[in-house]
């Protein structure tokens, strides 16, 4: 019988590892990034998703004032961006020099730029901000107005080529991993 111990201090870290994002918006000529692993999926008809903002981020206000951003998927090499974006504020450097951003623009005219390096990246629209879920967050929910996926390593009905995409996931603090098995489940 496997034992259990009680979880007592951030709990919600049972529910790591889990994808790592960059999110960029841009407004006013004002384009930044942050990291972000608090976004999942939310559904299907229509395609939104959902994301949790810490109120004083500094994308987050650009995202509220432009109402569009884009999550790009990264990938190990991008690590270090990733934890550059992720530990200081758009308020006080210039990350897309800092932390030596490759911005593109939207193949669809989009008004939100992504990472060149991404394995791929789905534009959003704000459908509805909640201010009420915490005291320290906000959360976002917005529809996929456009997703792209580098070629060669996305498969429609399956998603992402694990063998050849490898998604960066943040696990706890500085450690972060990528998924190293590939399991199919049995039809039955
Ligand atoms: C691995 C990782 C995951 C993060 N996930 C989130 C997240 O889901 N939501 C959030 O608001 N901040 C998250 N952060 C923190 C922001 O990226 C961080 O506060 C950033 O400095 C915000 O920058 P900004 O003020 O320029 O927007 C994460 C940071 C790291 C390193």
């Amino acid at each position: 019988m496997p034992q259990f111990e009680r979880v007592e201090s951030k709990r919600y870290r049972l529910l790591h590892p889990r994808p790592v994002y960059v999110i960029i918006a841009s407004h006013d000529g004002r384009v930044n990034a942050m990291a972000a692993s608090w976004v999942s999926p939310l559904s299907e008809e229509p395609e939104r998703i959902m994301a949790a903002f810490e109120k004083d981020s500094y994308t987050y206000s650009l995202i509220r004032a432009s109402g569009v951003f884009t999550v790009n998927v990264v990938s190990p090499e991008q690590l270090q961006l990733v934890w550059c974006v992720g530990t200081r504020s758009g308020r006080e450097v210039d990350k897309v020099r800092e932390c030596g951003l490759r911005l593109e623009e939207s193949p669809g005219g989009f008004p939100a730029p992504h990472l060149a390096d991404a394995l791929g990246f789905i534009e959003a629209r704000v459908f509805r901000v909640y201010e009420d879920v915490a005291e320290d967050v906000d959360l976002v929910v917005a529809d996929v107005a456009a997703a792209y996926a580098r070629s060669g390593v996305y498969n429609p009905r399956y998603g992402w080529e694990l063998q050849k995409a490898h998604v960066l996931m943040h696990a706890s603090g500085r450690a972060f991993t990528t998924p190293g098995r590939l399991l199919v489940a049995r039809s039955k």
